[in-house]
Protein backbone atom coordinates (compact mmCIF):
# COMPACT_ATOMS: atom_id res chain seq x y z
CA UNK A 1 0.00 0.00 0.00
CA UNK A 2 1.36 3.39 -1.28
CA UNK A 3 -1.31 6.07 0.15
CA UNK A 4 -0.92 9.47 -1.61
CA UNK A 5 -4.05 11.00 -0.59
CA UNK A 6 -5.22 10.55 2.83
CA UNK A 7 -8.70 12.19 4.59
CA UNK A 8 -9.07 11.47 7.83
CA UNK A 9 -12.49 12.73 9.64
CA UNK A 10 -13.17 15.97 7.23
CA UNK A 11 -16.09 17.92 8.27
CA UNK A 12 -17.38 21.43 6.26
CA UNK A 13 -20.13 23.09 8.01
CA UNK A 14 -21.87 26.14 5.82
CA UNK A 15 -23.78 27.89 8.24
CA UNK A 16 -25.80 25.16 9.35
CA UNK A 17 -25.65 22.74 6.53
CA UNK A 18 -23.31 19.76 6.91
CA UNK A 19 -21.58 19.62 3.58
CA UNK A 20 -18.76 17.32 4.76
CA UNK A 21 -19.44 14.71 7.75
CA UNK A 22 -16.80 13.28 8.89
CA UNK A 23 -15.13 12.17 5.51
CA UNK A 24 -12.48 9.34 5.59
CA UNK A 25 -10.81 7.75 2.61
CA UNK A 26 -7.41 6.97 1.15
CA UNK A 27 -6.41 7.07 -2.01
CA UNK A 28 -3.02 4.91 -3.56
CA UNK A 29 -0.67 6.03 -5.94
CA UNK A 30 -1.30 5.50 -9.37
CA UNK A 31 -5.04 4.69 -8.33
CA UNK A 32 -8.25 5.99 -10.20
CA UNK A 33 -10.82 6.61 -7.85
CA UNK A 34 -14.61 7.50 -8.96
CA UNK A 35 -16.58 9.60 -6.86
CA UNK A 36 -20.13 9.58 -6.98
CA UNK A 37 -23.44 10.88 -5.71
CA UNK A 38 -27.31 12.64 -5.98
CA UNK A 39 -26.54 16.59 -6.91
CA UNK A 40 -25.98 18.60 -3.58
CA UNK A 41 -24.28 15.27 -1.58
CA UNK A 42 -20.95 17.45 -1.24
CA UNK A 43 -18.57 15.77 -4.33
CA UNK A 44 -17.33 19.48 -5.33
CA UNK A 45 -17.19 20.39 -1.72
CA UNK A 46 -14.69 17.33 -1.09
CA UNK A 47 -12.45 18.85 -4.21
CA UNK A 48 -12.51 22.11 -2.77
CA UNK A 49 -11.17 21.47 0.90
CA UNK A 50 -8.35 19.38 -0.82
CA UNK A 51 -7.41 22.47 -2.68
CA UNK A 52 -7.46 24.75 0.30
CA UNK A 53 -10.14 26.92 -0.99
CA UNK A 54 -12.94 26.09 1.21
CA UNK A 55 -10.88 25.40 5.25
CA UNK A 56 -11.86 22.26 6.85
CA UNK A 57 -13.80 23.00 9.94
CA UNK A 58 -12.13 19.71 11.62
CA UNK A 59 -10.01 16.57 10.63
CA UNK A 60 -6.85 16.62 8.39
CA UNK A 61 -5.96 16.21 4.73
CA UNK A 62 -2.28 14.51 3.96
CA UNK A 63 -0.65 14.34 0.90
CA UNK A 64 2.56 11.78 0.97
CA UNK A 65 1.56 11.85 4.74
CA UNK A 66 1.94 15.61 5.04
CA UNK A 67 -0.93 17.29 6.46
CA UNK A 68 -1.98 19.92 4.07
CA UNK A 69 -4.88 21.14 6.19
CA UNK A 70 -3.06 24.66 6.90
CA UNK A 71 -1.47 25.53 3.56
CA UNK A 72 -2.80 28.05 1.24
CA UNK A 73 -4.10 27.00 -2.48
CA UNK A 74 -1.06 28.12 -4.07
CA UNK A 75 1.23 26.00 -2.34
CA UNK A 76 -0.93 22.37 -2.13
CA UNK A 77 -0.50 22.32 -6.05
CA UNK A 78 3.23 22.97 -5.87
CA UNK A 79 2.97 19.93 -3.81
CA UNK A 80 1.48 18.49 -6.64
CA UNK A 81 -2.50 18.37 -6.50
CA UNK A 82 -4.60 20.47 -9.36
CA UNK A 83 -8.39 20.25 -10.30
CA UNK A 84 -10.50 20.40 -12.90
CA UNK A 85 -13.85 22.90 -12.18
CA UNK A 86 -16.98 21.76 -13.15
CA UNK A 87 -18.01 25.29 -14.66
CA UNK A 88 -14.71 25.80 -16.82
CA UNK A 89 -13.24 28.66 -15.77
CA UNK A 90 -10.66 29.77 -17.99
CA UNK A 91 -9.04 33.42 -17.80
CA UNK A 92 -11.71 35.06 -19.71
CA UNK A 93 -8.84 37.85 -21.05
CA UNK A 94 -6.02 35.70 -21.97
CA UNK A 95 -5.99 33.59 -25.17
CA UNK A 96 -5.83 29.66 -25.08
CA UNK A 97 -2.06 29.22 -24.76
CA UNK A 98 -1.66 32.00 -21.82
CA UNK A 99 -3.90 30.14 -19.96
CA UNK A 100 -2.32 26.81 -20.02
CA UNK A 101 1.22 28.82 -19.56
CA UNK A 102 -0.50 30.64 -16.03
CA UNK A 103 -0.07 26.53 -15.01
CA UNK A 104 3.05 26.08 -16.33
CA UNK A 105 4.44 28.31 -13.31
CA UNK A 106 1.75 29.26 -10.80
CA UNK A 107 3.90 31.25 -8.44
CA UNK A 108 5.13 33.71 -11.14
CA UNK A 109 3.36 34.90 -13.79
CA UNK A 110 5.78 37.83 -14.21
CA UNK A 111 8.25 35.05 -14.96
CA UNK A 112 6.16 33.11 -17.45
CA UNK A 113 5.83 36.08 -19.27
CA UNK A 114 9.54 36.37 -19.79
CA UNK A 115 10.49 32.99 -20.35
CA UNK A 116 10.13 31.51 -23.85
CA UNK A 117 10.22 27.78 -22.78
CA UNK A 118 7.29 28.02 -21.23
CA UNK A 119 5.32 28.59 -24.49
CA UNK A 120 6.74 25.52 -26.01
CA UNK A 121 5.39 23.47 -23.42
CA UNK A 122 2.36 25.27 -23.36
CA UNK A 123 1.88 24.48 -26.74
CA UNK A 124 3.04 20.77 -25.86
CA UNK A 125 0.49 20.30 -23.51
CA UNK A 126 -2.25 22.03 -25.85
CA UNK A 127 -1.14 18.97 -28.20
CA UNK A 128 -1.45 16.40 -26.33
CA UNK A 129 -5.19 17.11 -24.83
CA UNK A 130 -6.04 17.35 -28.30
CA UNK A 131 -6.27 21.29 -28.89
CA UNK A 132 -4.77 22.33 -32.31
CA UNK A 133 -2.59 24.96 -33.06
CA UNK A 134 -5.24 26.74 -34.57
CA UNK A 135 -6.87 27.45 -31.13
CA UNK A 136 -4.18 28.11 -28.94
CA UNK A 137 -4.83 31.91 -29.90
CA UNK A 138 -8.41 32.04 -29.92
CA UNK A 139 -10.50 33.57 -26.98
CA UNK A 140 -11.86 30.66 -24.62
CA UNK A 141 -15.28 32.00 -24.67
CA UNK A 142 -15.14 31.17 -28.41
CA UNK A 143 -14.48 27.50 -27.48
CA UNK A 144 -17.00 24.48 -27.52
CA UNK A 145 -17.32 22.66 -24.34
CA UNK A 146 -15.48 19.95 -25.82
CA UNK A 147 -12.43 22.40 -26.23
CA UNK A 148 -13.35 24.00 -22.88
CA UNK A 149 -12.91 21.01 -20.79
CA UNK A 150 -9.91 20.30 -22.63
CA UNK A 151 -8.19 23.70 -21.72
CA UNK A 152 -9.39 23.02 -18.13
CA UNK A 153 -7.58 19.26 -18.10
CA UNK A 154 -4.26 21.36 -19.95
CA UNK A 155 -4.65 24.07 -16.82
CA UNK A 156 -4.04 21.31 -14.84
CA UNK A 157 -1.67 19.46 -16.22
CA UNK A 158 0.42 22.33 -16.88
CA UNK A 159 0.81 22.45 -12.89
CA UNK A 160 2.86 19.03 -13.19
CA UNK A 161 0.12 17.38 -10.88
CA UNK A 162 0.46 13.70 -9.45
CA UNK A 163 -3.03 13.84 -8.22
CA UNK A 164 -5.79 15.67 -10.24
CA UNK A 165 -9.21 16.00 -8.97
CA UNK A 166 -11.91 16.01 -12.27
CA UNK A 167 -15.31 17.40 -11.59
CA UNK A 168 -17.59 16.33 -14.12
CA UNK A 169 -14.87 16.17 -16.86
CA UNK A 170 -17.57 14.75 -19.42
CA UNK A 171 -20.74 16.92 -18.61
CA UNK A 172 -21.76 18.75 -21.96
CA UNK A 173 -19.81 16.70 -24.15
CA UNK A 174 -20.18 14.70 -27.39
CA UNK A 175 -19.40 10.78 -27.30
CA UNK A 176 -16.83 11.42 -29.29
CA UNK A 177 -15.12 13.90 -27.31
CA UNK A 178 -15.78 11.72 -23.87
CA UNK A 179 -13.99 8.74 -25.99
CA UNK A 180 -11.01 11.39 -26.78
CA UNK A 181 -10.64 12.32 -23.40
CA UNK A 182 -11.11 9.10 -21.80
CA UNK A 183 -8.42 7.98 -23.96
CA UNK A 184 -5.87 11.08 -22.54
CA UNK A 185 -7.09 10.75 -19.17
CA UNK A 186 -6.30 6.59 -19.65
CA UNK A 187 -2.50 7.50 -21.46
CA UNK A 188 -1.96 10.44 -18.40
CA UNK A 189 -2.10 7.30 -15.71
CA UNK A 190 -0.22 5.24 -17.38
CA UNK A 191 2.36 7.91 -16.53
CA UNK A 192 1.87 7.43 -13.23
CA UNK A 193 -1.19 9.78 -12.52
CA UNK A 194 -3.86 9.60 -9.70
CA UNK A 195 -7.03 10.12 -10.24
CA UNK A 196 -10.58 11.03 -7.95
CA UNK A 197 -13.16 11.80 -10.99
CA UNK A 198 -16.74 13.11 -10.50
CA UNK A 199 -18.95 12.21 -12.63
CA UNK A 200 -22.66 12.06 -13.14
CA UNK A 201 -22.09 10.07 -16.51
CA UNK A 202 -21.41 6.63 -14.82
CA UNK A 203 -21.05 4.52 -18.15
CA UNK A 204 -18.19 6.79 -18.81
CA UNK A 205 -16.52 6.67 -15.70
CA UNK A 206 -16.55 2.55 -14.83
CA UNK A 207 -13.99 1.87 -17.53
CA UNK A 208 -11.87 4.96 -16.12
CA UNK A 209 -11.59 3.72 -12.44
CA UNK A 210 -10.22 0.92 -10.28
CA UNK A 211 -12.56 1.64 -7.54
CA UNK A 212 -15.69 4.10 -6.45
CA UNK A 213 -16.88 5.86 -3.78
CA UNK A 214 -20.54 6.99 -2.72
CA UNK A 215 -21.46 9.55 -0.93
CA UNK A 216 -24.71 11.80 0.06
CA UNK A 217 -25.43 14.64 1.96
CA UNK A 218 -21.92 14.87 2.75
CA UNK A 219 -21.19 11.77 4.04
CA UNK A 220 -19.33 8.52 2.69
CA UNK A 221 -22.00 5.76 2.26
CA UNK A 222 -19.99 3.06 0.30
CA UNK A 223 -16.86 2.32 -0.83
CA UNK A 224 -15.71 -0.83 -2.84
CA UNK A 225 -15.54 -1.61 -6.86
CA UNK A 226 -17.64 -0.33 -9.25
CA UNK A 227 -20.10 -3.30 -9.18
CA UNK A 228 -19.91 -3.04 -5.63
CA UNK A 229 -20.95 0.39 -5.03
CA UNK A 230 -23.58 0.29 -7.82
CA UNK A 231 -24.72 -3.19 -6.37
CA UNK A 232 -25.26 -1.49 -2.16
CA UNK A 233 -28.31 -0.95 -0.62
CA UNK A 234 -27.54 2.18 0.75
CA UNK A 235 -26.62 3.53 -2.62
CA UNK A 236 -29.52 2.65 -4.55
CA UNK A 237 -31.56 3.94 -1.70
CA UNK A 238 -29.79 7.34 -1.87
CA UNK A 239 -28.07 7.78 -5.20
CA UNK A 240 -30.76 5.94 -7.58
CA UNK A 241 -33.95 6.00 -5.50
CA UNK A 242 -34.80 2.40 -5.59
N1 LIG B 1 -19.93 28.09 -0.77
C1 LIG B 1 -21.04 27.50 -0.28
N2 LIG B 1 -21.82 28.13 0.62
C2 LIG B 1 -22.93 27.54 1.11
N3 LIG B 1 -23.33 26.29 0.78
C3 LIG B 1 -22.60 25.62 -0.11
C4 LIG B 1 -21.41 26.18 -0.69
N4 LIG B 1 -20.89 25.28 -1.54
C5 LIG B 1 -21.70 24.21 -1.51
N5 LIG B 1 -22.72 24.41 -0.66
C6 LIG B 1 -23.78 23.43 -0.32
O1 LIG B 1 -23.13 22.24 0.09
C7 LIG B 1 -23.80 21.10 -0.41
C8 LIG B 1 -22.85 20.28 -1.24
O2 LIG B 1 -22.58 20.98 -2.45
P1 LIG B 1 -21.58 20.46 -3.56
O3 LIG B 1 -21.50 21.50 -4.60
O4 LIG B 1 -20.32 20.02 -2.91
O5 LIG B 1 -22.37 19.17 -4.10
P2 LIG B 1 -22.05 18.26 -5.37
O6 LIG B 1 -22.11 16.84 -4.91
O7 LIG B 1 -20.82 18.70 -6.04
O8 LIG B 1 -23.35 18.53 -6.28
P3 LIG B 1 -23.49 18.55 -7.90
O9 LIG B 1 -23.58 17.08 -8.30
O10 LIG B 1 -24.78 19.25 -8.13
O11 LIG B 1 -22.32 19.24 -8.47
C9 LIG B 1 -25.02 21.61 -1.18
O12 LIG B 1 -26.12 21.59 -0.32
C10 LIG B 1 -24.62 23.03 -1.53
O13 LIG B 1 -25.76 23.86 -1.66
MG1 LIG C 1 -20.42 19.44 -7.91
Amino acid sequence: MNTILELEHVVKRFGGLVATNDMSFAVEKGESVGLIGPNGAGKTTIFSLIMGEHKVNSGSIKLHGEELTRLRTHKRIRRGIARTYQVPRPFAEMDVLANIEVGLMPDSIIGMLTSGHSEDEGRAIARSVGLGEGDLHRDPAELSMGDLRKLELARTLATRPQVMLLDEVFAGLTAGEIEQISGLLNEKRQEGLTYVIVSHDLRSLEPLIDSAIAMTQGTLICRGSYQDVMNDQAVRMAYLGQ
